[in-house]
């Protein structure tokens, strides 16, 4: 996403021709285009006839002054940068120049140097400025706030629709950061119960002694510690939508109470003997084969049938093609306007290197990394050199075949646990090998 170079075009307005002829001499020294102008009247000529970048203009010139160009440019050419040389090194003359909307002004006399070092900011202002114009204005395509145009994407975004139709149970499947919480929130903010809450509730996260409590309520006096009635999560969401995250997670008793729930609509509070009719859709997530949990005896075979109405998998990061170029897009810009600085352009060798990258992390690891991006680089160019090292290796060795399965393997697992921030039990189930296994792994890598 790098920029032709375009030779930038500056006209000089001055009344003196020695003035006019030294700027243009100097200026095209440096392969600018350069236009002159002995007054303001044939500036305007010059600046409704050609694309004019930035105009230095003097203040004092016998009729219409300085001044009131750099107010006719501010006006009607907003793209336009100006420069004010002033004979007369007053603060006065500078505050008036730049509260006109000059953005640079130069007293004389001035040296080349000061001359050239002072359009160069002010062309770097400009460049920066319509780059980031240029991004923010690109309409990405996003559908229910998830960007992607990949095909794999459209196909999801298709079952997103009919899901959204319906209030069949949905189960999400896909790998971890791929996006299952955002496509439930999709489903549910696109269906009839979008006034009504939505709930997720993180079933791997919540120990699952106080699950049942959580999601059904209790009655006061229920157990030690109750002591008032509280409404669950599906009370909460009656109506709407509840989320269950990490489905897999819960026990084999608490998944006996949810297809309770699934097949009489109705749930009983810890300490109640009463039930009471919810009207609540079901969404559910997962990370894990089902299927192979249900073989394992971890997961009730019953309750797999009941929440796998309808399925969409999402898919990993990796095969989403240049939806990845979309995201670093999308998070640049997000990122860069959160922390109030300009979006950054990245080179085209860095976009390569993160469209290779496998990113095991997926969406969420991409979002770290650009916002780590964001706000630890510097100039408003990202390259190769500032991405993470694990990414920057991976690229080096893009080229041939010639690393062993065991060096293959050692990258892999890194990269997982960095995409984890070195959570053990986390990259272990990523990988699908036990924690024993993955601390033997890493022992010998
Ligand atoms: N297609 C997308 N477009 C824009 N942002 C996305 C997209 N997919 C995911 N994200 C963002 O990536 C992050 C991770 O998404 P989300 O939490 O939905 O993933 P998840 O699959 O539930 O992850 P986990 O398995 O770790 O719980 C969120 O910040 C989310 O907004
Ligand atoms: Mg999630």
């Amino acid at each position: 996403m790098t920029f032709a170079v375009k030779r930038d075009s500056i006209l000089v307005v001055d009344d003196a021709p020695d003035t006019r002829e030294v700027l243009q001499r100097n200026l095209a020294a440096q392969e600018y285009q350069v236009f002159t102008s002995p007054d303001v009247a044939g500036a305007i000529k010059i600046l409704n006839s050609t694309p004019i970048d930035l105009v230095i203009t003097d203040l004092k010139m016998p009729g219409v002054s300085g001044l009131d160009l750099v107010r006719h440019v501010r006006e009607n050419f907003k793209d336009i940068e100006v420069m004010m040389i002033t004979g007369y090194p007053t603060i006065e003359g500078a505050v008036t120049a730049v509260k006109t909307g000059a953005e640079e002004y130069l007293t004389k006399p001035f040296t080349d140097e000061e001359l050239l070092s002072a359009v160069q900011r002010v062309l770097d202002k400009l460049h920066f400025r319509r780059n980031t114009q240029v991004q923010s204005s690109l309409k990405l395509p996003a559908s229910y706030g998830c960007i992607g145009e990949s095909e794999a994407m459209q196909g999801v975004f298709g079952a997103i629709d009919k899901a959204a139709s319906t209030s069949a149970t949905v189960l999400i499947i896909g790998e971890s950061g791929t996006g299952k919480e955002l496509l439930a929130r999709a489903i549910h903010y696109n269906s009839s119960r979008a006034s009504s809450p939505f709930v997720p509730v993180n079933c791997g996260a919540i120990p699952q002694e106080l699950l049942e409590s959580e999601l059904f309520g209790h009655i006061k006096g229920a157990f030690t510690g109750a002591t008032e009635t509280r409404a669950g999560f599906f009370q909460t969401a009656d109506g709407g939508t509840i989320f269950l995250d990490e489905i897999s997670e819960t026990s084999l008793s608490m998944q006996v109470k949810l297809l309770r729930v699934l097949q009489d609509k109705e749930v009983c509070m810890v300490g109640s003997t009463r039930s009471r009719k919810v009207d609540v859709r079901i969404l559910a997530s997962t990370n894990k084969d089902l299927l192979s949990l249900v073989k394992k005896g971890a997961f009730r075979e019953d309750l797999f049938y009941r929440i796998h109405v309808i399925t969409i998998e999402l898919p990993p990061l990796r095969r989403r093609g240049d939806d990845i170029l979309l995201l670093i897009q999308h998070f640049s810009a997000k990122f860069a306007t959160e922390v109030g600085k300009g979006i950054p352009q990245f080179s085209d060798e860095a976009l390569q290197t993160l469209r290779n990258y496998h990113w095991p992390g997926n969406v969420r690891e991409l979002e770290n990394v650009v916002q780590r991006l964001v706000i630890m680089t510097d100039g408003d160019l990202i390259e190769v050199p500032d991405l993470p090292s694990l990414m920057r290796f991976s690229a080096l060795r893009e080229t041939g075949f010639h690393r062993t399965l065991a060096e293959v393997e050692a990258e892999y697992i890194r990269n997982v646990l960095g995409s984890v921030n070195g959570n053990k039990t986390r990259a272990a189930e990523i990988l699908g090998i036990d924690r024993k296994t993955l601390r033997e792994k890493l022992k010998i890598s």
